[in-house]
């Protein structure tokens, strides 16, 4: 039955629907409805407080009564209809949603798992083990000293007095602190306060291994790093000799970089070793022949080495006439550098996994 349009039954500017026109419509409406919000959009629209139909049931009011009986149980059949299509169609949507999560979640139970990354020992610390590994073989323990040092154990009872040259050779950066009162204090410039350490506490036979950081106050390049890892190694007892020194070292290249490999000694300086020595190992990419790893000379600096020196062994409280000693203080870096053709130092510390996970 068609409803009057406009005037007074009409109390918007609306024009308001028909009993049927709105049932077409609506059914339409809700069957085009494809998801929730559109739904919702529907619900809105038709059944809402201001919605069509709740439009079309005020109107009646306006009829006559024998209009308002006949269109009235119309329009009230007709908004049973639409609230139980609503709740249809929203069931079905609901299970159409739910099937399509269903098909676009499922786990393919088949497909190969994501590789899981395993951590690795950092390259340095690989090198650090190795050469401890070998100390350990030759009768060497290991021990450790601490990072923030006094400059009596850097300095000073290695024969290196405030106001001398040699302290030029290693760059100090300062702590501005005490520890039990005690200063100056400074990071350790190299491992080799660790000889003082250990004399003032074992006696002869001495064998120990010391590994650790050590800080310079440097400009960094290639082969410079302003933090390093540095092995120390001391060896105190009767009859030790430069021989005894340089098989040591000898066996420790062998076993690193292979057992054709020849160390070379030659004259150095360091204040707290008589005769002091630099170290070099036969380069291995080219045996000697000179080589871009070499810089064309054939030979790798590996470490400083030496005899201790008499004072210091006197000085720790050893008879010098009796016991001697070799000590020998190595760059774990250089040494990875060589071992594992790494081209600059620098590259060990900036964690980039591009160079980490090659090992
Ligand atoms: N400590 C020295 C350095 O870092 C190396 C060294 C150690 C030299 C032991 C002689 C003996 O330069």
């Amino acid at each position: 039955m068609p409803l009057p349009r406009g005037g007074a039954y009409n109390a918007g500017t609306m024009a308001t629907d028909t009993v049927e026109q709105l049932h077409a419509e609506a059914l339409r409406g809700l069957a085009e409805a494809a998801d929730a919000r559109a739904l919702d959009a529907w619900r809105i629209e038709i059944l809402g407080r201001k919605g069509r139909l709740t439009s079309v049931l005020r109107g009646l009011a306006e009829l006559s009564i024998d209009e308002r009986r006949s269109v009235g149980a119309a329009a009230n059949a007709l908004k049973a209809e639409l609230e139980a299509a609503f709740d249809e169609r929203a069931e079905e949507l609901r299970r159409a949603s739910f099937a399509a999560t269903l098909a676009s979640d499922r786990i393919d139970v088949t497909l190969p798992a994501r590789p899981h990354r395993r951590g690795g020992l950092h390259p340095v610390t690989q090198m650090t083990e190795r050469i401890l590994d070998a100390f350990r073989s030759m009768g060497f323990s290991v021990v450790e000293g601490p990072e923030v040092e006094l400059d009596y154990y850097n300095f000073e009872a290695l024969r290196i007095p405030a106001d001398h040259p040699a302290r030029d050779m290693w760059d100090t950066l300062w702590v501005d602190e005490t520890v039990d009162g005690r200063r100056p204090l400074l990071l350790r410039t190299h491992t080799s306060p660790a000889q003082i350490r250990t004399m003032e506490q074992q006696q002869p036979p001495i064998r120990v291994a010391v590994p650790g950081k050590a800080y310079r106050f440097e400009a960094t390049d290639t082969t410079h790093e302003w933090q390093m890892t540095q092995i120390e190694v001391l060896a105190v007892d009767e009859g030790l000799s430069m021989a005894h020194l340089k098989g040591t070292l000898l066996e420790l290249m062998r076993r690193l970089f292979g057992r054709e490999r020849q160390v070379r000694l030659q004259c150095s300086y360091f204040p707290f070793v008589e005769p002091g020595a630099e170290v070099a190992v036969d380069c291995f990419v080219c045996s000697g022949a000179g080589c871009h790893t070499c810089h064309q000379t054939g030979w790798i600096e590996m470490m400083g080495a030496g005899m201790v020196h008499p004072e210091i062994i006197e000085s720790m409280g050893f008879d010098s006439a009796r016991y001697t000693g070799f000590a020998a203080g190595m760059g774990v870096e250089r040494l990875a550098m060589q071992a594992f053709g790494v081209d600059d130092i620098r590259y060990f510390y900036q964690n980039d996994l591009r160079l980490l996970q090659q090992f």
